[in-house]
């Protein structure tokens, strides 16, 4: 096949989507493809246009990318790409959309409200501990935790700077205290469950890309009921939101509530495929290589 492998763009997860991009254009060629590396800038439908691919390979993350946006181009372009179709990107790329979605249909998550940000020096909009995090961004991106003694960064306090500002308008959730847990999806498969262990206490960008930083339990010491009910969420949200391929949702287990500690915190439509990514990692645990994991991407976006 000719595939184009999308990566890059100018999100702000650009870095992680051009190694996303690199592990599978390289798996591609390893399995005989041929394959148009395209960096997205505003002249992707006229790359893409000229490549003429058979189908496209979207290692995209963010905004725009994971978005919608370039999944509506695409099918204008009467282009086939993997992952998730424009309305369930748009949905699941949104914080607050996809619990609008879920919710209602019983998926446990936490509350939230959507604060601007500049509010936030006169006070604290939840009991503490509480996260604030961007709508839509991904890989922790301008997400704080703002716990009773100020870790992580305290946006109250006159004069704090913090990955906060950078946005006029943040979602707080309660933080969850506990565990931290993920479940990549593929098809109607339903991997397993890893635990996230990072040595900071916070699985932020740094804990998620440098090696080493975070321990990675798989499948995760947890009891047989946690880790079904993981992946029944999962299952079901990516139906929900009517998700195609591949998804990894992420989780927030509270140990000391049992299976009612249990929250989806979002599901993620343009899973990472770095070295260090959790989806490949899991495919691997189940006897799944890197190349067979792209290829099998690549074959449910041709079902
Ligand atoms: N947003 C990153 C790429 C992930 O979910 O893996
Ligand atoms: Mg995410």
């Amino acid at each position: 096949l000719h595939i184009a492998v999308l990566m890059g763009g100018w999100s702000a997860e650009r870095a992680v989507s051009l190694l996303s991009g690199a592990g599978v254009a390289e798996a591609l060629e390893s399995l005989g493809h041929r394959v148009t590396r395209i960096d997205m800038g505003h002249d992707v439908a006229a790359r893409l246009a000229e490549a003429a691919p058979d189908v496209v390979f979207n290692a995209l993350h963010g905004t725009p990318g994971e978005d919608g946006a370039v999944q509506g181009m695409l099918d204008l372009m009467g282009l086939r790409y993997t992952h998730s179709g424009m309305v369930s990107s748009v949905i699941a790329i949104d914080k607050v959309l996809t619990k609008q979605a879920l919710v209602p249909h019983g998926i446990p998550m936490p509350g939230g409200r959507i604060v601007k940000s500049a509010s936030l020096y006169e006070g604290d909009p939840l009991p503490r501990p509480y996260v604030l995090k961007p709508v839509n961004e991904g890989s922790s991106v301008g997400v704080a935790i703002v716990t009773e003694d100020g870790d992580y960064g305290n946006p109250i306090a006159p004069g704090a700077v913090g990955p906060w500002q950078e946005f006029d308008e943040l979602l707080a959730e309660p933080f969850i205290r506990g565990r931290e847990l993920t479940t990549a999806v593929l098809g109607d498969w339903a991997m397993g469950v890893t635990e996230l262990k990072p040595k900071s206490g916070f699985y932020d960008y740094d804990s998620k890309y440098t090696d080493g930083l975070t321990e990675h339990v798989y499948p995760a010491d947890i009891p047989d009921e946690i880790a079904e009910a993981c992946k029944a969420l999962a299952l079901e949200s990516h139906r929900l939101l009517g998700c195609k391929g591949c998804s990894r949702s992420d989780f927030r287990w509270d140990d000391e509530r049992g299976v009612d500690g249990l929250f989806l915190l979002e599901v993620n439509t343009q899973p990472g495929m770095t070295a260090l990514s959790l989806v490949p990692e899991q495919a691997r645990h189940n006897g799944m290589s890197y190349p067979e994991l792209v290829q099998k991407i690549v074959d449910e976006a041709l079902l």
